[in-house]
């Protein structure tokens, strides 16, 4: 069969539920993922056909993309941070938004902070943020915690194929297990955290594809507690960044005032609420004054 024929399937079964460019991107990957063919090719060579067996391939991914699977599950794999990243449905898939955390992080005054610099990343899932910072800070040590055990099996294959060296541990970090702190030891300079945030009064306005293929562990809180996890980081991280340490969360565009006025009630100073680049608070940052 032809491939260009099957990217008019792929139109039709798809074009209603998805922009039409959306649909080519998911083609084209779709077809580099299976049989290395790359975009130019098609543009090259128009008339590149598939055996029956392959095409069933791409007509089963097609059937996964009409019930509204994020491509990411189906290839097992995405991009963040321009690094590659194994993906499976039990993490959330890294968003371009937690890139702009990172970023940020990045461009901090982390000079100023001792070097080697120690980084914790909580609710690290598929261990995107934890293993840029390590890729980035070469020298730092990074930890990673998430109450998933299956996340914790992705976040290390990351940083293997990563070439970092991350340290992953499994816990609650609502109940805060006293084994973890005795295990970091020493203060950290840097603490982060994307954690569940996503009200239940919110579910109506999210995606087929978010909500019915991603995990509910890694973004929903209760209505009546919205920030549950957001006050056990900070009343964590008041007790192990060291004075000056930087505290870093991504957040509920609706929740920023109430972030401010936490991370205020916990002594922070500077704190700063930071936009993404389609002007929702979605960032906010603090430093530790001890
Ligand atoms: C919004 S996801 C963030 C994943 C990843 N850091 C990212 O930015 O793409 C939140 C993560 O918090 C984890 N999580 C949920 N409840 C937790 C808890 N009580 N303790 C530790 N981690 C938790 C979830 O398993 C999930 O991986």
């Amino acid at each position: 069969m032809k491939l260009k024929a099957i990217q008019q399937d792929f139109h039709k079964a798809l074009d209603a539920d998805y922009d039409k460019e959306e649909v080519d991107q998911f083609f084209f990957m779709i077809c580099d993922y299976y049989f290395n063919v790359k975009r130019i090719t098609l543009a090259i060579q128009p008339d590149y056909a598939i055996s029956e067996d392959e095409a069933e391939l791409v007509f089963q991914a097609l059937e996964a993309l009409k019930r509204h699977e994020p491509i990411q599950y189906l290839l097992k794999t995405t991009e963040f941070f321009g690094l590659t990243f194994q993906v499976n449905n039990q993490v959330l898939i890294p968003r371009p938004e937690t890139e702009e955390l990172v970023a940020w992080i990045i461009e901090s005054k982390l000079e100023e902070i001792k070097a080697p610099l120690r980084i914790l990343d909580i609710g690290t899932g598929s261990g995107c943020i934890a293993t840029a910072l390590a890729k980035h800070f070469e020298h730092a040590e990074v930890f990673g915690v998430d109450i998933s055990e299956e996340a914790i099996k992705v976040a290390q294959r990351n940083a293997e194929i990563n070439n970092v060296s991350v340290r992953f541990i499994q816990s609650d970090i609502l109940t805060v297990d006293p084994t973890i702190i005795a295990d970091f030891a020493l203060p950290f300079d840097i603490i982060v955290s994307n954690p569940p945030y996503v009200r239940e009064m919110e579910k109506q306005q999210m995606k087929p594809n978010v909500l019915n293929h991603e995990p509910h562990l890694a973004l929903f809180v209760d209505d009546a507690n919205p920030l549950k996890f957001y006050k056990a980081i900070t009343d964590l991280a008041t007790k192990t960044l060291v004075e000056g340490g930087l505290l870093f969360f991504e957040i509920n565009e609706y929740l920023g005032n109430d972030m401010v006025a936490l991370l205020l009630e916990h002594k922070f100073k500077d704190v700063a609420l930071r936009r993404d680049m389609f002007k929702r608070n979605r960032m906010i940052k603090g430093v530790q004054n001890k």
